[in-house]
């Protein structure tokens, strides 16, 4: 459920108008809804309560803005990080250190640094070589880091290829079959403190058996590892539960995924630990745009708004489906193209769509755009980078300032020698 909805014939965000955010901030601007964002936490965790000891961990390359970062954080989440940039801004949101969980496979000696010097509370080493360069830099300093090993359970989420994680030839965690083995030799460096085992199959995922049988694997590997006599006292679930992107689009909600993670982690005796990001973000915000223009085509016409691939590129990247809406619905139905100005093909959000009619300087919104929306936006075609809004009722912020191409062209410079 969310907080985007028609009210007099035109859409608003909770108790504010989308064509006042329009008018006032311009378009294309990503809106996000704070009590979505409210509402998605309290279901997950709800979802979830019947687990046992859990923390969870906001993945904040989901949606990193400072202020949806803050109301995670107020509602008690702290955060799944994966570069520098992203544990600076957790710990600007007001996050406690020792809520922030680190992940990535390419994590540099710098950035394992910036955790230890923060204080997170736990590294997610996706490779022996990682633990053992983030050993050595720990115990220089002094320090144990509390760290998961993270597990590649070789399990297909049936999700689209380029956000699957869990299979063996991704990059992602150390095959299952050489997990107790490099467990045990991290286990005894003298700058790991190891407390458990993570993973993460994919994202999007609309089907829980995949993640159910991944979870086997990852309890029967805690068994043989306490076998082994070692300390196992936390397993990090990761994310990946898949949201609706289509109306009528059905998605296991957070209290089938919390009743399959009940049965399946029964006796496992460790803090759960998870790490949900579009589930929680991706339909608290949308992207408001404008019609350009409505150009004739061979067969549909094709509508070119002002938002591009470069604000939103998940149908160029992975032919995402994006619900369109108008703003305000004409009551008409138009089969259409719907396309940004950038120049390339791959800038069309959908082809061959049945919509709402909408004419040249209509509002239209993209739904489904608070996960992987501006995080993943870019300057290509020197255009500049989209503003965010955060709604809360009746007032609205604008929460990331419009970048517009001039100042990011004033950060180029011509060399003299180029005189
Ligand atoms: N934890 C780890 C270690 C992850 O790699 C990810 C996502 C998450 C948690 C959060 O997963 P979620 O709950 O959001 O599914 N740009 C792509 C999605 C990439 C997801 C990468 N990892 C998209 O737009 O679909």
């Amino acid at each position: 459920m969310d907080h985007f909805h028609l009210r007099d014939g035109e859409l608003y965000a909770e108790d504010v108008p989308l064509a006042r955010i329009a008018d006032e901030v311009g378009t294309p601007v990503y809106v996000y809804s704070r009590a979505t964002f409210e509402r998605h936490a309290r279901v997950f965790r709800e979802g979830l309560a019947g687990v046992g000891p859990a923390h969870f961990a906001f993945a904040v390359k989901a949606n990193p803005n400072l202020a949806v970062l803050r109301v995670m954080q107020r509602e008690g989440f702290g955060a799944d990080v994966v570069s520098g940039g992203e544990l600076a801004r957790a710990l600007a949101a007001g996050m406690a250190p020792g809520d922030i969980v680190f992940s990535g496979v390419g994590k540099q000696a710098r950035e394992l640094i910036q955790g230890l010097d923060a204080g997170i509370g736990q590294f997610n080493i996706e490779s022996e070589e990682e633990g053992e360069e983030l050993s050595a830099i720990a115990a220089a300093r002094g320090l144990r880091a509390p760290s998961a090993l993270r597990v590649n359970p070789d399990i297909d989420a049936g999700t689209h290829d380029k956000i699957s994680t869990g299979k063996a030839d991704n990059k992602f965690g150390v095959p299952i079959g050489r997990a107790a083995e490099i467990y045990a030799r991290l286990s005894a460096l003298p700058g790991l403190e190891m407390r458990g085992l993570a993973t993460h199959i994919g994202s999007q995922l609309s089907d829980l058996a995949p993640l159910e049988r991944a979870f086997e694997k990852l309890g029967a590997l805690i068994a043989a590892l306490r076998a082994a006599g070692l300390t196992v006292s936390h397993a990090d679930l990761g994310g990946g539960l898949g949201v609706p992107y289509r109306q009528g689009d059905v998605m296991p909600s957070p209290a089938e995924y919390g009743a399959m993670v009940a049965r399946v982690t029964r006796g496992w005796d460790v803090t759960l630990m998870f790490e949900p990001g579009r589930v929680i973000a991706g339909n608290a915000g949308v992207l408001l745009t404008r019609v350009v223009r409505v150009k004739q085509g061979v067969h549909d016409p094709f509508v070119i708004v002002d938002a591009a691939m470069n604000d939103l590129a998940r149908p160029a990247l992975y032919g995402a489906w994006h619900d369109f809406e108008a703003v305000r619905p004409s009551n008409r139905r138009m089969t259409a193209n719907i396309v940004g100005p950038i120049c390339e093909t791959g800038d069309t959000f959908a082809m061959g769509r049945d919509i709402e009619g909408v004419e040249p300087g209509d509002l239209a919104i993209f739904r489904t755009a608070g996960a992987y929306g501006a995080t993943m936006a870019s300057s290509y075609n020197s255009r500049g980078f989209v503003a965010e809004v955060m709604v809360d009722g009746d007032k609205f912020a604008v929460v990331a300032d419009r970048i517009l191409p001039e100042a990011i062209a004033g950060a180029e410079r011509v060399p003299d020698w180029l005189d």
